[in-house]
């Protein structure tokens, strides 16, 4: 669809005067932000007519199968004409088909709760433990450990359960229950160059558990590589300790999917590079590309039969809705998507781009003093910028947003770490669609090049 020259004075005009944009300072909301009129694969054009090359899928991780993907409109568009809705107490034909899909992804796993955010999707996590907690441990084994650095949503129990510093500052006071243990990201090792840094992170947690007492933790919520956090990627043993530690002391390990689920860092999820057996799992960016919003928690047959109720027990079975976790669009768009991802063998894309993609960044590296760490899994990767390499003390905010701002008058968006941790805003971040082709990674490599050489020289 384009919009018309004489239309888009007075679009722009209506958004300035009426919408309030997300995460936008209002200071730069009243300079203008873009519009976005049309997509194809990776590229993207304004209703200037200006092309962008977008490495950010839509600016927050979401477009895995890239812009303008006639195929689900189809799909979605069938569906909507024969049923758009019923409550997610009823069956669909395309949310049967969805979940058991999903689950052909995710051995081990067994139910499927469809709901239609990130932050919802945790929420119900953090339910199901809150009940199970009720049920099976006189509600004392109720409390949810969450790692420094990671986010799980914008709610105010999601924020409760997120360790960005900056994210929460103003909105308390938090849902009580919420924990905190240390970052693994060792590139910032916070316990000195003789450990086994991801053994000895992981017993971070578990000094937190026997700390709070074991008999009161129910959960541990984590994201498999931390997104907004910084792009860190978890260290040698961390997982492996970790699932070991929850074994140990009965605590749910629930993964937050949200980012990295449906192919983005070159395996259908997260945690799966890591062979660890999770008890619950949350995602929804890349579940439908956002062609339709949809989010799901999904359970081992073990949680579900936890909150299955006994007889007589009329408060006993999981009592939640998600009004629009009923929308047929979704699980409508998402088995489409996953088509997509399979017949075009996305993931596989997804990691040999990937290594291209850090193999550039390497690149990069060795000719940009600025450049203090690269990281990355997939098409999920990230460059932490520093004032000094041997103290690794990191940029201020606003030279990695100057070279965002940058890439973005050379025609390519990309991501930061924005207003998330304080004094740690410096990791410019990249999560192209999974469609990418290599001279899209080198046209990413050569922008990042030149904007690095003109704003940190
Ligand atoms: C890891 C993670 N979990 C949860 C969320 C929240 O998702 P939503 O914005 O759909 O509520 C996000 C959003 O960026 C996220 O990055």
């Amino acid at each position: 669809m384009n919009i018309k020259a004489d239309e888009v004075a007075s679009l722009k005009a209506l958004d300035k005067e009426h919408v309030w944009h997300h995460i936008t300072p209002t200071a730069a909301a009243k300079a203008g932000v873009p519009l976005f009129v049309r997509g194809e694969g990776l590229q993207l054009w304004d209703s200037e007519g200006k092309e962008y090359l977008d490495a950010s899928s839509g600016g927050v991780w979401v477009t895995n199968v890239g812009y303008g993907r006639r195929e689900i409109a189809d799909a979605v568009h069938e569906q909507l004409c024969a049923l758009n809705y019923f409550s997610g107490a009823a069956a669909t034909k395309p949310g049967a088909l969805f979940a058991d899909a999903l689950i052909d992804k995710m051995p081990g796993m067994s139910r499927v709760y469809y709901s239609s955010s990130g932050s919802e999707a945790n929420e119900k996590a953090f339910k199901m433990v809150r009940q199970i907690a009720a049920k099976h441990y006189g509600g004392k084994k109720h409390k949810i450990l969450f790692r420094e650095r990671d986010y799980h949503g914008t709610t105010i129990t999601a924020l409760s359960a997120s360790g960005q510093n900056e994210r929460r500052e103003q909105f308390g006071p938090f849902t009580p229950g919420f924990v905190e243990f240390p970052h693994c990201l060792e590139y910032r090792n916070q316990y000195g160059n003789d450990v086994d840094y991801g053994v000895r992170a992981a017993e971070a947690m578990e000094e937190v558990i026997l700390r709070e007492g074991a008999d009161t933790v129910g959960a541990v919520i984590l994201e498999p590589i931390t997104a907004g956090g910084g792009i860190i990627l978890p260290p040698q043993g961390y997982w492996e300790k970790i699932r070991e530690i929850c074994d140990k002391y009965n605590v749910l390990l629930i993964i937050d999917e949200v980012v990295c689920g449906l192919g983005r860092t070159g395996a259908w999820f997260g945690y799966q590079h890591y062979g660890i057996k999770p008890d619950m799992v949350t995602m929804a960016k890349g579940v439908a590309s956002g062609y339709a919003p949809i989010s799901c928690t999904v359970t081992t047959e073990k949680v579900y039969e936890l909150l299955s109720e006994a007889e007589g027990d009329h408060l006993g079975f999981f009592r939640d809705i998600s009004t629009f976790g009923g929308c047929t669009s979704a699980p409508a768009a998402a088995l489409k998507n996953m088509e997509i991802l399979e017949n075009e063998n996305l993931i596989e894309n997804s990691a040999r781009m990937g290594e291209r993609l850090l193999a550039g960044f390497e690149t990069l590296k060795a000719k940009h003093p600025v450049i203090g760490d690269v990281r990355g899994k997939g098409l999920f990767c990230g460059i932490e910028m520093v004032a000094d390499r041997e103290t690794r003390e990191p940029v201020h905010e606003s030279v990695s947003a100057a070279v965002a701002g940058r890439c973005k008058e050379l025609g390519l968006l990309i991501g930061r770490t924005n207003r998330s941790i304080a004094g740690y805003n410096n990791v410019l971040n990249f999560a192209p669609a999974l469609v990418i082709t290599e001279a899209q990674v080198d046209r990413i490599i050569e922008v990042l090049d030149q904007a690095f050489s003109e704003v940190c020289a």
